[in-house]
């Protein structure tokens, strides 16, 4: 499988939650590597832009809201089939119906506070990452 890029959230929620190299732990566990790293309290801007693709759905509002409720830490993650095998460590969308065993069924309480983001396809993880990592230097190893 290929080296892959993504990029990863770790949302409000988790954070305050203190979990941060709890998560890490998994990404390592898996083989990913973190090759980017900045933690940061979006703007309304910033989530309202990352999150544009969403800007007519009902929950819009209030996900920008949590968004910017805490801080956030951000990661560049790197390795085989990173794409996937971050969306598989992260569990479904809704905490309910995330598999044991992933972040969300582990850390997340609702739908919308559900500890992680993480890109969907390699087209959306190149921009996401230049996104949050706009010339900055990125460390593969
Ligand atoms: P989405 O891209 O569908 O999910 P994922 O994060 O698993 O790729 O949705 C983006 C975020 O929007 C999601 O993580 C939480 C929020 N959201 C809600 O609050 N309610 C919803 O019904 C959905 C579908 C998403």
């Amino acid at each position: 499988m290929a080296i892959e890029r993504t990029l990863s959230i770790i949302k409000p929620d988790a954070v305050a939650k203190n979990v941060i190299g709890q998560i890490y732990s998994r990404f390592e566990g898996a083989g990913l590597k973190v090759i980017a790293a900045r933690m940061m309290h979006l703007s309304r801007n910033d989530a309202e832009a990352f999150y544009g693709v969403h800007r007519e759905r009902p929950f819009f509002k209030d996900l920008v809201e949590f968004m910017i409720s805490g801080p956030v830490m951000v990661q560049a993650l790197e390795g085989e089939g990173a794409i996937l095998k971050n969306r598989d460590l992260m569990g479904a969308t809704d905490p309910k119906k995330a598999a044991a065993g992933t972040i969300r069924a582990d850390f997340a309480d609702s739908i919308d506070a559900n500890a992680v983001h993480g890109s969907d396809a390699p087209e959306t993880a190149a921009v996401e990452i230049a996104f949050f990592f706009p010339g900055m230097s990125i460390h593969s190893r």
